[in-house]
C-alpha cells in the first residue's frame, strides 16, 4: 500500500494553468503504469548467496528495481535523526557562514562541493551548460507563493562525511550484493549525496541521462555509466519523485529536445513515476532516461542517494570533470576513493552487529578489515574531491 496523494495531484495540477487537466491525467496514468511493471519487490537472493536471477533481468530490462523495505524501520529512523540534526546546521540562508544557532554551518570549511541551493520551484539546471548540458531542455517552473525563501537546500553532495546512517547504509550487504552482480566483484565507488526536495518548495531536475564519458565508446554499452542507489526516507510519489523511460537506458544517448518536441508537451508519454515507501532503496541505471517535477506537493522527499561503477568503466580513464575535478583515475587513486566502502562496512557491522557483512573483494584480498571508530568519519572530510564522475 502507498500514501494516498489525491490532495497533492490536485494542487500540482493546480500550478499547470491550461495545462492543469493534461497534468492531472498525466500523474494518474503514470502511477497505474509504474505500479503495473514487474520491477519490485523485497531483495531475494539465489541457493548459492547470489542476488535472485528474476531481480536481474528485471533490472535489465526496465533499467530499474525497487528493492521494498531495504533499509529496517531503525535504519530509516537513523537517517530521519541524521537529516534533523544536517538540517540544524545548514546555512542560515545560501553562502551565510552560520547556521541558525550561530555554530559554523555544515560545510563552511569544505573545499568539496557540499550544500548546493535553488530558486524554489525552479529547474535550475535545465536548458543550461552545467554538467556538459545534459539537461537538453528546460521545464515548467510553477510560480512559489510569496512566502516562499529565495532559495532553498536542493541537493548535498558529500554525504557521507556528513551522516553516519548515510555511511551505514552505503554498507548495505543486500546492496553491496547488488552493486557486485551488476558492476563485478571489484566494482568502485561513484558518488553519493542526497537530493532534498520539500513539499511546495523542492526544485525540478530536467530529463537527462547521467552518463558523460562512455556514450561514443564502442565497447560501451548499457551498464558502462554504472548506477545510483535511491534510497527513500519519506518514500516517493507521482508527485515529488523521480520519472523514468522505462528500457531507455538501451537506447544510447537520446535527443532529448526532439522527444519533448514529439510528445507535444515535457509529459513524456512513456515515463513513469518511481513510486516508493520509506525504507525502499531504488537502483537506477545512469544511462536511463530520468527526471522529476517541482514539488508543489504536500510530501517532502529526501533521496539517500549513492552509485557504484565497473572498475573497467573507470580504471585510468580521465574522468567528466562534473562531480569533481577531471583526474585520471589510476590504480592508487581508485583504492584511496574505495576506502570509504570498508569503512561503511564497518560502521554498518557496530550499529546492526546480527547483520552478516558484505564482503568487498578488493579489500579482502589486501587482508584489510576494519574496526569502526567514530573519529574514522573525520578523515572523510572532503573525500568527494576524488568522486569517479564518468
Ligand atoms: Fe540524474
Amino acid at each position: 500500500m502507498f500514501q494516498d496523494i489525491s490532495d497533492s495531484i490536485e494542487a500540482c495540477a493546480a500550478f499547470y494553468g491550461d495545462d492543469a487537466d493534461a497534468v492531472r491525467r498525466y500523474l494518474i496514468q503514470g502511477q497505474q503504469r509504474a505500479l503495473a511493471l514487474p520491477n519490485r519487490g523485497p531483495i531475494r537472493f539465489d541457493k548459492d548467496g547470489a542476488i535472485h536471477g528474476d531481480i536481474l533481468k528485471a533490472y535489465g530490462t526496465h533499467g530499474f528495481y525497487i528493492f521494498e523495505q531495504a533499509l529496517s524501520e531503525a535504519e530509516v529512523k537513523d537517517l530521519e535523526n541524521d537529516l534533523e540534526r544536517l538540517r540544524e546546521n545548514f546555512p542560515t540562508e545560501m553562502g551565510a557562514p552560520t547556521d541558525a544557532q550561530g555554530r559554523p554551518a555544515l560545510g563552511a570549511d569544505n573545499k568539496a562541493m557540499t550544500l548546493q541551493w535553488a530558486k524554489p520551484l525552479s529547474d535550475p539546471l535545465g536548458g543550461t551548460a552545467i554538467a556538459n548540458g545534459r539537461h537538453q531542455v528546460k521545464l515548467f517552473e510553477p510560480q512559489p507563493g510569496d512566502d516562499a525563501p529565495q532559495a532553498t537546500p536542493f541537493y548535498l553532495a558529500g554525504s557521507l562525511q556528513f551522516s553516519l546512517a548515510c555511511l551505514r547504509a552505503y554498507g548495505h550487504p543486500g546492496l553491496l550484493k547488488m552493486a557486485e552482480a551488476i558492476n563485478g566483484e571489484d566494482f568502485t565507488p561513484f558518488h553519493e549525496g542526497l537530493f532534498i526536495k520539500y513539499a511546495g518548495l523542492g526544485a525540478a531536475v530536467s530529463w537527462h541521462q547521467d552518463g558523460d564519458t562512455h556514450w561514443d565508446n564502442p565497447d560501451s554499452d548499457e551498464d558502462s555509466h554504472g548506477f545510483n542507489f535511491m534510497g527513500q526516507v519519506y518514500g516517493s510519489t507521482a508527485v515529488n519523485g523521480v520519472w523514468v523511460v522505462p528500457g531507455s537506458h538501451k537506447r544510447g544517448r537520446l535527443d532529448i529536445v526532439k522527444m519533448v518536441a514529439e510528445a507535444g508537451s515535457e509529459r513524456l508519454p512513456d515515463a513513469v513515476p518511481i513510486i516508493c515507501n520509506p525504507g525502499d532503496v531504488v537502483i537506477n541505471n545512469r544511462q536511463l532516461l530520468h527526471g522529476s517535477f517541482a514539488n508543489t506537493g504536500f510530501e517532502t522527499r529526501v533521496t539517500v542517494n549513492f552509485g557504484f561503477h565497473r572498475r573497467a568503466s573507470v580504471l585510468n580513464v580521465l574522468g567528466a570533470g562534473i562531480h569533481a575535478d577531471a583526474a585520471t583515475f589510476d590504480e592508487d587513486f581508485i583504492a584511496e576513493r574505495s576506502r570509504v566502502i570498508g569503512m561503511a562496512i564497518a560502521a554498518r557491522q557496530q550499529r546492526f552487529p546480527d547483520e552478516v557483512p558484505y564482503n568487498y573483494a578488493p579489500d579482502a584480498k589486501a587482508q584489510n578489515s576494519l574496526v569502526w571508530s567514530d573519529d574514522m568519519q573525520a578523515s572523510l572530510k572532503d573525500y568527494n574531491l576524488m568522486d569517479l564522475s564518468i
